[in-house]
């Protein structure tokens, strides 16, 4: 018995230190200390032995369970180390899943790239403004009614001595006013895409969107470059069916105003549920008011220019194909819409 004890501790201890991964060691602690395991059967015959050759088998046997329990341990901690420290560089990664530019970034990178191929530079200027950049300086007079259309946000903060109250942009056409005193003495040609702020909330609108603002001045420029080049533009981000339409409006800070229109891509411009007699508004422009261009150092009488400013959004809602019936889902953070595009 005492051999067959001895044996018994010899072989485990040969296995364990061989042992080559923690699944192979957890197979011997089974083998041996396992409740049908050898060290068990072991101490099943300990009954069949006489007085003093009882307790010295009952001695080995626990010795023999303790050794293999202490080598175990050291082993499986030895194994652990060596499986952490092993990696393999072949096996593929896991790809994580694939996302894609917000619709508003696509739209203005395709928006920029129309223009900048007509030699139009791209501009940003601040989103926090001062009151005469957002109105004063594009010829709103103070307290002017008009400004109510722009249901601005005020910034809770000191007045300007200078430029009056701080106010989120409403429009990008504060940029008019900053890319004139930038570049000082024509020609201009710049297209300021930018995020703008209103109290507004519903189908079609949201209180921060995006614009993009269109400026040219130099010598001699007229409706008919206006009109072209909102007719190019139609046509190159919508395709070559589309039309644009002017329509007599009011803003303090063009003149002559329109309101610009493009013909309906559902309908080719017959009439429908949309937009009801074939054309849908893309947004304003005009002939920059001579009193705009004073305000910025640029004499009316050598030069004239043209502006437009459309919405972002809703510019590519009208992109043919796309029917998306409310703007506040763009915003929404949500995947399985915003993954579709
Ligand atoms: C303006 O903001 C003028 N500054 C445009 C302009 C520029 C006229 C240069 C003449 C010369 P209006 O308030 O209409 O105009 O806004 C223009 C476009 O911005 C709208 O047609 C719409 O497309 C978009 N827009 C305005 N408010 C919102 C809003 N809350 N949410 C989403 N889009 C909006």
């Amino acid at each position: 018995m005492r051999e067959e004890i001895i044996n018994t501790k010899n072989q485990a201890f040969s296995e364990i230190t061989e042992a080559s991964d923690t699944t192979e060691l957890e197979n011997i602690r089974v083998t041996y200390l396992g409740r049908q395991g050898k060290i068990n059967n072991l101490t099943k015959e300990i009954k069949n032995l006489s007085g003093i050759e009882r307790s010295e088998a009952g001695k080995l046997i626990n010795e023999a369970k303790e050794t293999i329990e202490k080598l175990l341990a050291t082993q499986r901690n030895k194994l652990k180390q060596t499986e952490r420290k092993w990696f393999d560089p072949t096996i593929p990664g896991k790809r994580p899943v694939e996302g894609h530019l917000h619709l508003v970034t696509q739209a203005i990178d395709e928006i920029a790239d129309v223009f900048e191929k007509i030699g139009f530079v791209r501009v940003r200027y601040p989103e926090v403004e001062w009151d005469w950049y957002a109105f004063g300086a594009l010829n709103f007079p103070e307290n002017h009614p008009a400004r109510d259309d722009w249901e601005t946000f005020f910034v809770d903060s000191k007045d300007s001595t200078k430029y009056g109250p701080m106010v989120l942009t409403p429009h990008t056409s504060s940029g008019q006013i900053r890319e004139m005193e930038r570049v000082k003495t024509p020609p201009i040609r710049m297209v300021n895409i930018a995020k703008c702020y209103r109290r507004q909330s519903d189908v079609s609108h949201v209180p921060m969107f995006h614009q993009f603002e269109g400026l040219v001045v130099d010598k001699d420029i007229s409706i008919v470059n206006l009109k072209g080049t909102l007719d190019y533009f139609a046509k190159t981000f919508f395709g070559k069916s589309r039309k644009t339409r002017l329509r007599p409006y009011h803003f303090q800070f063009t003149e002559p105003s329109f309101e610009v229109d493009i013909s309906c891509g559902i309908c080719n411009g017959h009439g429908c549920k949309l937009c009801k007699q074939g054309w849908l508004e893309l947004g304003g422009a005009g002939m920059v008011h001579p009193n705009v261009l004073k305000n910025c150092g640029v004499d009316p009488t050598k030069y004239t220019g043209f502006a437009f400013g459309w919405g972002v959004e809703r510019t590519y809602m009208m992109k043919s194909g796309l029917e998306i019936g409310d703007v506040r889902l763009l915003y929404s953070s949500d995947l399985s819409f915003l993954g579709q595009f």
